[in-house]
């Protein structure tokens, strides 16, 4: 059985005030939970999130990272850096990330090489636009995306990888992927992580993400292949966020 994984992707949002009251909310409300709980916030949080979940099983993440371990790249932060406070995940190619930053497959592939040389597990988020859907592209969008990734990793590396499969025309808008339709992307992408090794395969994590909420996420949850779900809006209020803990637990 693979434990599921529940992260919220807080995206910029958030203000000292509002990300004391969201984790203090999280961490009363969490049960002796039977799954991993994760928020990537934004990089300037990193250190006030870090102090606010230590001692608790909330774990932290961020929500991008530089390839480079170092050097001018202004505005960039290192996968070091990340480590430094305690990061322990971090989500890449994040659609926002591939479409108002121009980061192809092939960055994507080199901040996953770079996340894991710094012992952090990389988020590798793929998905497909409506457009592409409705054109019947969806698996060859999504599994070449994850392609790449998998082309630039050992089997060993790709073992430690959890991947996100977030359709782009879902994120933010309320449309959810049907848990059917979700379920066969994702058995695509694990028989693609199962052309490299059926070992890995079988323990790899895969999440959905896009408007995964309360009252969906129980029976998106459910499907075989769903590991987990990345969060958006639903992890910015902590009975939401709560609410889908327990589904997956
Ligand atoms: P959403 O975002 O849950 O608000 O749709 C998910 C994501 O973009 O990670």
């Amino acid at each position: 059985m693979r434990r599921k994984l529940v992260a919220g992707n807080w995206k910029m949002n958030g203000s000292l005030a509002a990300n004391a009251a969201l984790v203090a909310g999280i961490k009363e409300g969490l049960a002796a939970q039977a799954c991993d709980v994760a928020v990537c916030v934004p990089a300037p949080y990193l250190a006030q999130v870090q102090a606010l979940v230590a001692g608790s099983p909330v774990v932290l993440g961020a929500q991008d990272m530089s390839a480079h371990a170092s050097g001018a790249y202004t505005g960039e932060v290192s996968a070091s850096m990340l480590q430094e406070f305690g990061v322990q995940y971090v989500i890449l190619g994040h659609s926002e990330r591939r479409a108002y930053h121009g980061e192809s497959d092939a960055a994507v592939a080199a901040k996953t090489v770079a996340a894991l040389k710094a012992g952090l597990v990389p988020l590798v988020c793929v998905g497909e636009t409506l457009e592409q859907r409705e054109a019947g592209q969806t698996n060859a969008v999504v599994g070449g995306q994850l392609d790449v990734v998998l082309a630039a990793l050992s089997v060993e590396e790709a073992a430690r990888i959890v991947v996100a499969y977030e359709p782009v025309w879902a994120i933010g808008t309320g449309k959810t992927a049907t848990p059917e339709m979700a379920q066969e992307v994702h058995a695509m992408l694990r028989a693609r992580v199962g052309a490299k090794s059926a070992e890995v395969a079988a323990k790899v994590r895969i999440l959905y993400g896009g408007s995964m909420k309360p009252d969906n996420a129980q029976q998106l949850l459910a499907m075989g292949d769903i590991d987990g779900g990345l969060i958006g809006g639903a992890a910015l209020k902590a009975p939401d966020f709560l609410a889908i803990i327990d589904a997956a637990a």
